[in-house]
């Protein structure tokens, strides 16, 4: 962890998927950075405002100021607009022979930084943005990640901004699909996102009483699954919830893949309806499926998220006077901290199958797929 001297500009820019609390963030950190002296632009689009002016005649570089602020902590997206293609690390680029390969333009990035007289970085973003916020702080850029992304699979966080808000959207989901569910005695397949990692689905279906919930740190097996639905009408109760991440696979099988394009991550989908599509048979009552996608990405940020946004945004600011870089704020209650970036690039964070949450749905009769 290197400590830097005092900066005078900094850039904030807002990577990968949305998440709730993104504008809160960016707001903590306007203010407390000019509090300090400091003058603050937002980058538009990633780093793509940097890279590609000439793509905004309005301007890649906004100026932040009290005013451009004001008001935002509870607004959903994000101000300065976000990407998830076009890593400047594995640029989709086409060659003279007209094919597409991934570039490195990392160098590129760095210069622009220096032409425009940017002395530091936050990056808020996922595993993917706060990977090339590392990189960049290798390179000599001072640099400050904030752990955003609704899929809560960032090491060493406790908990990143927009989880919460997720969580809390798809319970409230689950709570509406039960009436319908009991109405029509059905099965109701529901799909989170979460990408590998089942944080979202676990703790929807932990806190809206699923009947399954199939996640994918545990392979489930399809048969164990339809037979523990039909112990349910035994129990009285004539329809059942279960909630799918995107991730869930089942035994000896793999993810259900959208598609892979360049210079992005492969794009998951379909693992509810695959699940719906096998499970009617073996129960024999009708199952449909609910996707919640965006859904979960959109609204307002929950308090949590919003006092956790407002705490990482500041102490970014602060972990910046203090001097350090190529750090990462993060959440060790009742204190936020900084980690080192390398330390969590390229990792993720999965549910641990010997958790005490996992622990709590078995007890409480929620099938896991493997029981
Ligand atoms: O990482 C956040 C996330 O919402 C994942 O849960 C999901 O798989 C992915 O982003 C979807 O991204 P896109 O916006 O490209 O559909």
């Amino acid at each position: 962890m290197a400590k830097e001297k005092k900066i005078k500009r900094i850039a904030i820019n807002t990577g990968g998927g949305d998440a709730p609390g993104l504008n809160a963030v960016i707001r903590a950190v306007v203010i407390s950075a000019l509090h300090k002296g400091i003058e603050v632009v937002g980058i538009r689009d990633g780093y793509n405002g940097l890279m590609m002016p000439e793509e905004y005649p309005e301007g890649g570089l906004i100026t932040l100021s009290r005013g451009k602020v004001r008001g935002i902590t509870h607004l959903g997206g994000t101000i300065l607009g976000t990407t998830n293609k076009g890593n400047p690390a594995k640029y989709p680029t086409q060659g003279p022979d007209g094919k597409w390969y991934e570039k490195d333009r990392t160098d590129e990035l760095m210069a622009a930084f220096r032409k425009n007289k940017i002395d530091a970085l936050v990056a808020l973003g996922g595993d993917g943005s706060l990977g090339i916020a590392n990189i960049l702080a290798e390179k000599g850029l001072r640099v400050i990640g904030v752990p955003k992304t609704i899929d809560n699979d960032l090491e060493k966080t406790v908990a990143t901004f927009g989880f919460d808000t997720a969580v809390s959207f798809a319970t409230e989901c689950l709570d509406r699909l039960h009436s319908t569910a009991s109405a029509h005695r059905r099965i109701m397949v529901v799909e989170v996102m979460g990408r590998y990692a089942g944080w979202i689905a676990l703790n929807t279906g932990v806190s809206g009483n699923a009947d399954a919930i199939l996640i994918p740190e545990i392979p489930y097996d399809i048969k164990k699954v339809a037979e523990a639905l039909k112990l349910r009408p035994k129990r009285g109760k004539h329809y059942c919830i279960v909630v799918v991440a995107e991730g869930a696979r089942p035994v000896g099988g793999s993810v259900s893949v959208l598609s892979k394009e360049l210079g992005r991550a492969e794009k998951l989908g379909g693992a509810g309806e695959k699940v719906a599509r096998e499970l009617e048979p073996l129960v024999g009552k009708e199952c449909r499926t609910v996707v919640l996608g965006h859904l979960l990405r959109g609204g307002s940020p929950t308090t949590f998220d919003r006092l956790l946004s407002l705490r990482f945004g500041a102490a970014a600011v602060r972990a910046l006077e203090e001097g350090y870089s190529g750090v990462m704020v993060a959440l060790d209650p009742p204190t936020v901290r900084y980690v080192p970036l390398r330390e969590i690039s390229g990792r993720m964070k999965t549910v641990p199958p010997d958790c005490d949450t996992i622990a709590t749905a078995r007890e409480l009769g929620i099938c896991m797929g493997d029981n």
